[in-house]
């Protein structure tokens, strides 16, 4: 089944208003936004749609803190939506939407679309890099470093679920053509649609049932150098950086984490490994420095210098 990847998340939100301010922020372009919240897009089309938490249209939530209430794939045509109806039909509700998609549940109570997807084709350029022994990755006076330039999110390239039963829920997607790309043992499998080479574009994590739901979606940068221009420009509006940046091991993307109001976590990243069918997933064991190969330390700008003298005690930091 040719399914290309999540062309939109949607989420029933506490704060609407703070969603869109946030993902304003973060760098996608607001399309038909109002006060009840809207869609806000990457470059190629795909994106992130919010509605305040108690808006009847959307799906229902699942009963976790969790705020994601659907996940929209792109496919690359009708005959995979029908190959998908099939499928899911032989064992769930499959319901036909007005707009053409189709929606169903997966196993693990996540509500999925499908529709033909909205993807527009991107012809950007790479970020370039000069290395010795290499031919120029940048002509002669053209410089690196550009203070203006815009480092907006070009795609969004996965989504991350917290879920009870992670061999459940892989079962579950091989039905629907996902390849095991990686594996971290004690977390669970990285997944990529057959339409998609990316390293994945779903991962899902075991955890305990209450926690259920989504922990983070990332969208792809140009290159590593837009991952730290767009993160510290977010960073310097007073958004918390959760994780990173650094660069993960499975995978090979640049990363960097932010907390958010959309109840998940929020990830610029850059430069994922590509796959296909000649690959053999890996398996690594989780531990603390099992998803990174470094993470740069941010220093405490709490009290840099350490306290004041007098203030908590000698050596004490807060
Ligand atoms: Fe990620």
């Amino acid at each position: 089944m040719n399914i290309i990847g999540p062309d939109a998340l949607l989420f029933g939100v506490d704060d609407v208003a703070a969603c869109a301010q946030y993902l304003t922020d973060y760098g996608l372009r607001p399309v038909d936004v109002d006060s009840r919240g809207g869609r806000f897009e990457a470059l190629d089309g795909t994106g992130i749609v919010i509605a305040h938490k108690d808006d009847p249209a959307l799906p229902p939530g699942m009963g976790t803190a969790s705020m994601l209430r659907k996940t929209v794939y792109g496919v690359a045509d009708e005959g995979t939506l029908d190959a998908i109806a099939a499928e899911l039909g032989r064992d769930r509700d499959v319901r036909r939407l007005p707009d053409g998609s189709i929606e169903s549940i997966d196993d693990m109570g996540f509500v999925l679309g499908f529709q033909v997807s909205v993807r527009r084709p991107l012809d950007l350029p790479a970020e370039a890099i000069n290395a010795p022994g290499a031919p120029a990755g940048r002509p002669a006076n053209v410089v690196g470093v550009d203070e203006e330039a815009l480092a907006l999110p070009r795609t969004l390239s996965h989504v991350v679920y917290f879920v009870p039963d992670t061999a459940k829920a892989e079962a579950f997607y091989k039905r629907l053509g996902f390849f095991c790309t990686d594996r971290l043992l004690g977390a669970g499998p990285f997944l990529r649609p057959a339409g998609n080479a990316d390293h994945h574009a779903l991962f899902v994590i075991q955890t305990p049932p209450f926690m259920k739901g989504c922990e983070h979606f990332a969208f792809h940068m140009g290159g590593p150098t837009e991952v730290m221009q767009a993160g510290t420009r977010f960073v310097n509006k007073g958004y918390q950086s959760f994780w990173g940046p650094g660069r993960h091991k499975m995978g090979s993307n640049w990363f960097w984490y932010f907390n958010s109001p959309l109840g998940c976590h929020v990830e610029y990243d850059a430069d994922m490994d590509i796959h296909d069918d000649a690959w053999t997933a890996r398996a690594i064991p989780m531990d603390a420095d099992a998803s990174q190969l470094f993470l740069f330390e941010q220093r405490d700008k709490w009290a840099p210098g350490g306290p004041p003298p007098g203030a908590g005690g000698a050596g004490e930091r807060h």
